[in-house]
């Protein structure tokens, strides 16, 4: 019997390159047939057509449908590839822009944008995860979703035992191109790093003689050798967002130069930098409908109007790659090093064992398992400490509905400077979001 996978979210703007590896390693992957899901009923029928007429014409076998019936979809399915949006990225643009008219930080995963995505998206995934617990219960859960920090607290605290591998490629993007600055591959190295979800960092860079590259990026970088790193991710290379925040990030580890920082970290040590160069009138979210989204979704439409897929091509990146290269891991049972959350039980031996946290982990057919770090330093522990009560509080307020709650969550956040912006931002949020937030009391 083959592997049944299903993308959960196949509307997606990202499905296309998953779609691309899927289609190329197919038969490593043993997989026999693949649906795109999604309650998006436009959308999934254009990537599902595209889909279905490209994998024909390349030859492959797989048997490629698309649907909006979820019961049909988890029906038998071993591999689910989650990825959602409610309110796509239309509601993203309305959220940066409320936060960003107000001064503070708008992106979708950090600050206030994370909080209102997060309130869109946890009833949403909570209720899919329970599907799966009820239709296939035996299917392992790739999730994509973001705002992946808050998302995963909240699958694994409703979800303990559920099958689910909460994953995001910025850390193998960063680290691929560590890899290149040193002239080597990923896979010649190994990196220590912990913390949250788009809140961590590099301890150690080993290279295949057991040498430590940390401390020669430190010193290039201290030494002004070097101000960014080159990508290496065809999928973000040449995006003016992607290589001013490369950027960005080598100015952080000049400022603390201790670790080597996740890049999403420049929203919580250089709000005021961030903000300084965004555009309350054209935000990220208007830059992807605008681009990627309209892109797709035009060459979907293309390829069905001439009937066929041959000059048409997906391209596929470190996003599509990494998913696939963990499903199989679980699949041959690799016990190859990825980077995951999951509860920290103690791999951070000075920090909250039940709260998740962003870890390498080795992975095969029974999971992930995390690697022990041990104690961190103060810097990055309180860091962490305030975010993930904010994180907590998100999940709660989620859960419970309490605008107490809500407020709460809001100034755990620390790109809120005060009491007044916090209010006003958390109110403007709610009253374009309440058909999805529900009604806080
Ligand atoms: C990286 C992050 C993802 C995020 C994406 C943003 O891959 O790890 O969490 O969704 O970048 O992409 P976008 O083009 O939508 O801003
Ligand atoms: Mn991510």
């Amino acid at each position: 019997m083959g592997n049944k996978f299903v993308m959960v979210g196949g509307g997606s703007t990202q499905s296309p390159g998953i779609l691309e590896v899927l289609r190329k390693r197919a038969t490593e992957l043993n997989l026999t047939e693949l649906v795109l899901y999604d309650n998006d009923e436009k959308r999934v029928s254009l990537l599902g057509q595209y889909t279905e007429m490209y994998y024909k014409e390349t030859g492959s076998k797989v048997n490629v449908s698309y649907t909006t019936n979820l019961d049909e979809a988890f029906y038998k399915a071993d591999f689910l590839f989650l990825q959602i949006r409610p309110g796509l990225n239309k509601q993203r643009a309305i959220d940066e822009k409320i936060c960003l008219s107000h001064g503070v930080v708008g992106q979708e995963t950090c600050g206030i944008g994370g909080f209102s995505f997060a309130m869109r998206v946890i009833p949403a995934v909570l209720e899919i995860i329970q599907k799966v617990k009820e239709i296939c219960p035996d299917a392992w859960i790739l999730n994509y979703t973001n705002p992946e920090a808050i998302l995963s607290e909240a699958i694994y605290k409703e979800f303990p035992e559920a099958k689910v591998l909460c994953i995001c490629d910025m850390p193998i993007s960063i680290e691929g191109a560590i890899a290149k600055y040193f002239g080597k591959e990923h896979k010649d190295l190994t990196f220590k790093y912990f913390g949250l979800n788009h809140f961590g960092w590099w301890t150690n860079i080993i290279d295949e003689n057991g040498v430590d590259l940390l401390p020669q990026l430190r010193t290039d970088v201290l030494s002004g050798k070097i101000d960014t790193l080159l990508m290496s991710n065809e999928e973000t290379e040449g995006d003016q967002y992607w290589i001013d925040t490369y950027r960005q990030m080598i100015s952080l580890f000049k400022r603390f130069p201790e670790y080597f920082p996740n890049c999403y970290l420049q929203y919580y040590l250089t709000p005021d930098e961030m903000i300084e160069h965004d555009n309350v009138k054209f935000t990220r979210g208007d830059y992807v409908m605008q681009g990627r989204e309209k892109h797709i979704f035009e060459e979907c439409e293309r390829v069905i109007e001439v009937g066929t897929a041959k000059d048409s091509k997906l391209h596929a990146g470190v996003h599509g790659n990494y998913i696939v290269d963990i499903a199989y891991a679980i699949i041959h049972n690799t016990r190859e090093r990825f980077v995951v959350n999951k509860k920290n039980h103690g791999a951070i031996s000075n920090f909250d064992p039940e709260a998740v946290v962003e870890l390498p982990a080795y992975i095969g057919s029974s999971g992930a398992e995390t690697i022990n770090i041990g104690e961190i330093p103060t810097f990055q522990k309180g860091l962490m400490e305030m975010q993930k009560a904010y994180e907590q509080k998100t999940v709660e307020t989620a859960l419970t509905k309490s605008y107490q709650s809500a407020i709460e969550a809001v100034m755990l956040n620390k790109t809120i400077p005060n009491y007044t912006v916090g209010k006003k931002v958390l109110d403007e949020l709610y009253t374009v979001n309440k058909e999805y937030w529900g009604v806080l009391r």
